[in-house]
């Protein structure tokens, strides 16, 4: 995931006023960066691996002629970070240079066909391809604004790019779709970025892109169509009154709030993970003598929450694994056929990092899944498949757990499919409901963020918790503990329901306040029997629940409703959401900084 930024100014060098502005783009992505302006009728481009400060530091970022620009900030998807898979790419005639955001699904048909007809590549990215695709368009004749607009109706999956050309040096044309793009308006220059915060600075006039729109920026200022049928879209800029701090978290009081919010857009990113890798993950998965799930944290969790599901799905057995215990718990036992699966959003956590080096020692099969393409752990994977979540600030992972496992579901359903092990039919089913997730994530933060502020609210004086769940939900009930504890330093306890009448039950006391993960699953019986145990000793109930669940309503003093109809595999996606929000906002009623809490990092690269 990655930022873009391009300017047309009246008069003046674009160069320095790129860096600055891809310099608060940094939060977007920062393995590589790059620009390229046109001077005098030719393209320039400086780009390299590296974080802004250090590839200017290197190539003087601010030593580029021109008043014409487009700068990138890099988080990679396709390609590892390098010099060229830096943005921009160019065409074979250096004519074009282009920047993107997103994600191009179809890319490895459209570079197989242009390579056909004698197209060199110089990159592994997917984004190449749309710079070759407009150097086809323009040698047909297109004006640049036909040749974008004829290369994005080729595109399948997600963008919103920026394209110059020495063909038309007065103008930038760029598009949109599913990845944000906001276009800045002032006297002396017109801007285009993925978001406001690029160009606030310099002008708090906005005009907001939508999905399926091509806009044409140059000294005139900006020009919107649709991209479908070319009809022009009249849309006035809109006033942006954000301080700078506020526009870095795109009006979010903290990092924490405005990633929960991201969750329905990574979502749909994780659906669109290049099936190559996949289904060589599948491979050794089904290959495989044992497998343990490995990671720390949240990711953990979402191991926890795999090994359901590669179980329900795929019949496999799976072990999940703390990663600081692994070498002392399996060490000895793991050997040439086992496969280690390390999940984290970081690929740096050196616990994982040790997991992985003992399994590699022993000629093991390390898999890998994180957020970070070019951390260590895909350095030292077999294969790797990233979770596809843009930069996560906010200490508390969020985005991270429902990311990792719509991508394992995803892995699941292939192992399923390939080992024969479930119908076709509900193979499809699932298939179906992982791609409504998103949306129903995304509607489910409208319907119940205002209600959960309250339950934060009525509860915010409570001494203790606990996170009850069965099956499956153990894993959310785990999860939403642990988002509790660390931002609202609210001693939790999470278990699996089951065995909370083995000893902690003992807590209970009236107004203890108990939350209950219950889906309507296999366990729903089970559970109604521990809720009764806790509303006997006189615990509060708390209960997440499918709509219309009225046998638990009954019992509960404070219920929030999920929409009903989820397969039980996926319901952690969406039942975890009230949890990161109750924690939220807990940590916001009391007083805590959500973002920062004390004693932890974002990313642990000690033992
Ligand atoms: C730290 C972070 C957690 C994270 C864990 C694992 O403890 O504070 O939010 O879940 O590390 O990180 P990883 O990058 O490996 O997923």
């Amino acid at each position: 995931m990655c930022g873009i930024f391009g300017c047309i100014l009246k008069s003046g060098n674009a160069a320095p006023i790129i860096h600055k502005a891809l310099k608060r783009l940094e939060y977007r992505g920062y393995d590589s960066v790059g620009e390229a302006t046109i001077y005098e009728g030719k393209l320039l481009v400086k780009k390299d691996k590296g974080k802004i400060d250090e590839v200017h530091a290197a190539h003087n970022l601010d030593d580029l002629p021109g008043r014409i620009g487009l700068g990138h900030t890099r988080w990679a998807t396709h390609g590892g970070p390098s010099e060229t898979n830096a943005h921009p790419h160019g065409d074979c005639e250096t004519q074009v240079m282009v920047v993107h955001n997103g994600i191009i699904e179809n890319f490895l048909e459209l570079k197989n066909e242009l390579e056909e007809m004698g197209h060199v590549f110089k990159s592994k990215t997917d984004t190449e391809v749309i710079s070759h695709i407009v150097e086809e368009e323009l040698k047909e004749g297109c004006s640049l604004a036909d040749a974008v607009r004829n290369a994005v109706e080729k595109l399948d999956g997600s963008y919103a790019i920026a394209v110059i050309s020495n063909k038309e040096p007065d103008k930038i044309v760029c598009a949109r779709k599913e990845s944000p793009l906001v276009i800045g308006v002032a006297n002396d220059a017109v801007y285009c970025a993925s978001d406001i915060p690029a160009f606030l600075p310099l002008t708090n006039t906005a005009v907001i892109v939508e999905d399926g729109e091509l806009v044409v920026l140059d000294d005139k200022g900006y020009e919107v169509r649709k991209i479908s049928d070319r009809i022009l879209v009249s849309r006035e800029p809109t006033i942006i009154d954000w301080s700078p701090e506020m526009a870095e978290k795109q009006g979010y009081p903290h990092y924490m709030l405005k990633e929960i919010h991201e969750q329905p857009l990574c979502l749909r990113n994780t659906l669109r993970l290049q099936e190559q890798y996949l289904d060589l993950m599948t491979t050794f998965l089904d290959r495989a003598g044992e497998v343990f799930l490995v990671a720390c944290g949240t990711s953990y969790h979402a191991c926890l929450a795999a090994s359901y599901i590669f179980s329900k799905l795929a019949m496999l057995a799976t072990h999940p694994i703390i990663a600081s215990e692994f070498v002392e718990q399996h060490g000895r036992a793991i050997n040439i056929d086992s496969v280690l699966l390390a999940v984290s959003q970081s690929g740096e956590t050196a616990d994982t990092l040790e997991a992985v080096q003992c399994a590699r020692e022993r000629a093991a099969t390390v898999l890998g899944l994180t957020n970070v393409i070019g951390s260590t752990l895909t350095r030292v994977a077999r294969a790797y498949v990233c979770q596809q979540s843009r930069p996560e600030i906010g200490v508390a992972a969020t985005k991270t757990f429902t990311s990792q496992l719509s991508v394992l579901s995803q892995l699941a359903l292939r192992l399923a499919k390939k080992r024969g092990k479930v119908s076709h039919v509900e193979i499809e089913q699932l298939e179906e409901k992982l791609q409504q997730i998103p949306d129903i994530v995304e509607r489910l933060l409208e319907a119940q963020e205002g209600q959960i502020k309250k339950l934060a609210r009525k509860y915010r004086d409570k001494k203790c918790f606990f996170f009850l769940g069965r099956g499956i939900s153990s894993s959310s009930a785990l999860e939403g503990r642990l988002k509790l504890l660390e931002i609202a330093y609210a001693p939790a306890i999470a278990f699996p329901a089951g065995e909370s009448k083995h000893g902690p039950i003992s807590l209970i006391e009236p107004g203890f306040p108990v939350i209950f993960v219950c889906p309507r699953d296999g366990t729903h019986k089970t559970i109604r029997s521990n809720i009764m145990e806790m509303k006997a000793r006189g615990a509060s109930i708390i209960a997440v629940i499918e709509e219309g669940d009225e046998a638990i309503k009954g019992m509960a003093d404070d219920y929030v409703e999920i929409p009903k109809g989820l397969p039980e595999v996926l319901s952690p996606i969406p039942y975890v959401i009230p949890l990161q929000l109750f924690a939220y906002y807990m940590a916001t009623e009391r007083g805590c900084d959500p973002d920062q809490p004390r004693n932890l990092a974002k990313s642990v690269t000690v033992k």
